[in-house]
């Protein structure tokens, strides 16, 4: 049994990280300020399983109590979006300039084993080379992607420097259970399902045939846990992803099968802030961290309706009720 700190562990991929820490008799504390989480997320376990810090994350004093007594401290709270980044880019640098420098400060005088940080394949910027590699020059477009690499330098830095123990992950596009369906951390595959459930038209930008590399969200989990422990990861960066792309058309045509149905979805003016096409290369994740993406799109897809199917509009924040 280990203990953990979360930050950002209500939102949806803390939460799921929580979820598998205590199913597997870990104790966790999570630091969220419950701006794109939600309580929901948080509120069952007993106060023996998870301890909830409510507040902000560039709160120095709050994070180091979060802290004390952590083994490992996974750091994912930030303001998520490239949009919302666009729109007020102050607050998403700041948070992540004081976030993360507390998260670490508070990591290395608290002596935690490792730092795992929740970067962002938004690091690659507008590059049109595929695989992704971890190699590859760092060049972010948008102050979202930004927010990642000043993040993972951050990380860098207290490696080289102190000998904290930092692994970065960028992940790719992570989908699955409790991913909200609308605002800034909403992704497509939460969209079009919310939008299937309520019988309303899935809304395509540009022309569906931009690609991404999407993950499902336990397989992301297992990415994080393996990262607190693997030998040799330390001070390193690793992308997370399934290393298969899919376009957004390709994500309509995976419902369609899946429902045995046309899926109704009209087209909307491509978003200038995304990219055409992403892609992961794994294999450093595979070899140094033994990271293997076990779930298919198609099982992904089907896991992911079924779950808004029972769970939209009571656990997601600003999800549809039905
Ligand atoms: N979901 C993805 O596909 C994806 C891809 C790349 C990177 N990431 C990164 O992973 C992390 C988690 O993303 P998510 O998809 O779960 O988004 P999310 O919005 O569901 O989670 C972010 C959490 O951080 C909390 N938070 C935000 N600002 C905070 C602050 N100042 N203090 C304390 N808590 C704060 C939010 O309330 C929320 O619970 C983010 O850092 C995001 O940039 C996610």
């Amino acid at each position: 049994m280990a203990k953990y700190l979360v930050t950002g562990g209500a939102g949806f991929l803390g939460a799921n990280i929580v979820e598998s820490l205590v199913a597997n008799g870990d104790k966790v504390v999570v630091l969220d300020d419950f701006s794109t989480g939600n309580k929901r997320n948080v509120q069952d376990y007993k106060q023996t399983e998870v301890r909830v810090a409510e507040g902000d994350v560039c709160d120095e004093k709050l994070v180091r109590k979060a802290a004390r007594g952590c083994d490992y401290l996974l750091h994912l709270a930030g303001r998520v979006g490239v949009e919302s980044s666009v729109k007020n880019p102050e607050e998403c640098l700041r948070v992540a300039f004081e976030g993360t420098l507390n998260a670490l400060t508070a990591a290395r005088d608290l002596k935690v084993k490792r730092f795992i940080y929740a970067s962002s394949c938004a690091v690659y910027g507008e590059s049109p080379v595929l695989p992704k590699e971890e190699s590859m020059l760092a060049s972010p477009y948008n102050p979202y992607g930004a927010a990642a690499l000043l993040g993972e330098e951050l990380a860098r830095v207290f490696y080289a420097t102190y000998r904290l123990e930092t692994v970065c992950l960028r992940l790719f596009n992570v989908y699955g259970p409790r991913q909200a369906t609308d605002g800034p951390s909403a992704g497509v595959i939460g969209r079009f399902s919310a939008a299937i459930l309520k019988g309303e038209k899935a809304e395509v930008y540009g022309d569906g045939k931009q690609s991404r590399d999407f993950v499902y969200v336990s397989d992301v989990v297992d990415a994080f846990r393996l990262a607190c422990t693997a030998p040799k990861a330390e001070g390193e960066v690793f992308n997370i992803a399934s290393g298969a792309r899919m376009s957004v058309a390709g994500l309509l045509n995976g419902f369609t099968q899946l429902l045995e149905r046309d899926i109704e979805h009209e087209a909307k003016e491509a978003r200038p802030s995304d990219v055409r096409h992403s892609l992961a290369d794994i294999l450093k994740a595979q070899e140094v961290l033994g990271y293997r993406p076990r779930v298919t799109i198609a099982e992904g897809l089907a896991k992911t309706l079924l779950w808004y199917k029972k769970n939209l509009g009571k656990a997601i924040k600003g999800g549809p009720r039905l």
